[in-house]
């Protein structure tokens, strides 16, 4: 076989990533970081060792046996309804950008709740079977024809488009991917494009806070949570929080909370009447549900983003 032919493999099997549990990112949404499984010195030197025809040809068999053609990459796939259990790691054909789309390798790959409601079919899919996942960074391997203003090599980010992110390699469209830049770890950015929506679209749309507002953030310390205290707290809001353990108001408190109510301690309605004298607060970010509707006042707003 030509080196020409053998090094394309190489370079596959190289980048063939696993999937690594990299981090827990909140209680309920962990952040896997996809990253090569391959010694990358060990590689090098088998690149550095080009004319070593033999050598190639067998790393080359290697990859052949564990990879097929360059268009099947591996992906979560899910059949039926259900638990854990139903999501299958297998070999997909995900094909060539077309115009306006790329071709992204996935870096770090961001879990939501969505997704487990997408799996359990509380929502559902547009298909069957389908790939979860909203959110990820990647790096560009190929983009569309004709396509300008992204190039392989670009680092980006994109989330709540096209679903599928628990995989190796996507095609989405160019435009609905963000670039990252270097100053960021992939893995953070990939952890806080959908929050960070979430959180802007509450803060700054469905209600606009403002200095001298009053908010009650209900599970502070979660993904979302946590990006709302941060934000308000820097938009001049005085920040209420509820937590259920004292772990979680310490990280309220690092993120900006002004009062943290530990609300398996302490019932929470007479806290925050307490903290505002009565006058309840201007809006309540509430990621729990039906337990929590208890403390708006008579000109509050209540989202629930739960
Ligand atoms: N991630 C997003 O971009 C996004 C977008 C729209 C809506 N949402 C919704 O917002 C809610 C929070 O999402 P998130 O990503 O912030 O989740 P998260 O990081 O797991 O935080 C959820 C928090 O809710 C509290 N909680 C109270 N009762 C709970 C229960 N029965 N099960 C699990 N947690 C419970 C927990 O805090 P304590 O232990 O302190 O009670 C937990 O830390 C979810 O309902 C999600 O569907 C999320």
């Amino acid at each position: 076989m030509e080196l020409s032919r053998v090094s394309p493999l190489l370079s596959r099997l190289v980048a063939a990533p696993r999937l690594l549990l990299r981090r827990r990112f909140t209680q309920n949404s962990t952040l896997f970081l996809l990253h090569n499984s391959n010694n990358k010195s060990k590689v090098t030197l088998l690149l550095k060792h080009k004319q070593s025809k033999a050598l190639a040809t067998k790393a080359a068999a290697a990859a052949a046996e564990t990879r097929t053609p360059t268009n099947m990459v591996k992906a979560i796939r899910v059949y039926e309804h259900g638990g854990p259990e139903v999501l299958k790691w297998e070999d997909v054909e995900i094909g060539e950008p077309g115009e306006g789309e790329i071709r992204v390798r996935n870096k770090a790959i961001g879990l939501n709740f969505i997704d487990v409601y997408y799996r359990k079919g509380v929502y559902k899919p547009a298909k069957m079977p389908f790939t979860p996942g909203m959110e990820a960074v990647g790096e560009v391997v190929a983009v569309g024809p004709g396509l300008t203003g992204r190039t392989v090599g670009d680092i980006v980010a994109y989330a709540g488009g096209a679903m599928g992110s628990y995989a190796e390699e996507q095609i989405l469209p160019a435009n609905k991917v963000v670039p990252v830049p270097s100053s960021i770890d992939p893995v953070i950015a990939a952890s806080i494009m959908l929050k960070g929506m979430t959180a802007q679209f509450l803060l700054r749309r469905c209600f606009k806070v403002e200095p001298g507002h009053t908010v009650l953030i209900q599970a502070a310390a979660g993904g979302v949570g946590s990006l709302l205290c941060q934000w308000a707290n820097a938009l001049g809001a005085t920040v209420i929080g509820t937590v259920s353990t004292k772990e979680k108001a310490a990280q309220a408190k690092d993120d900006g909370c002004h009062h943290v109510i530990l609300y398996k301690e302490e019932d929470f309605v007479v806290r925050v009447n307490e903290i505002t004298s009565g006058n309840g607060v201007d809006v309540v970010y509430d990621s729990v549900g039906k337990d929590t509707f208890q403390v708006i006042s008579e000109y509050s707003l209540l989202m629930i983003d739960g």
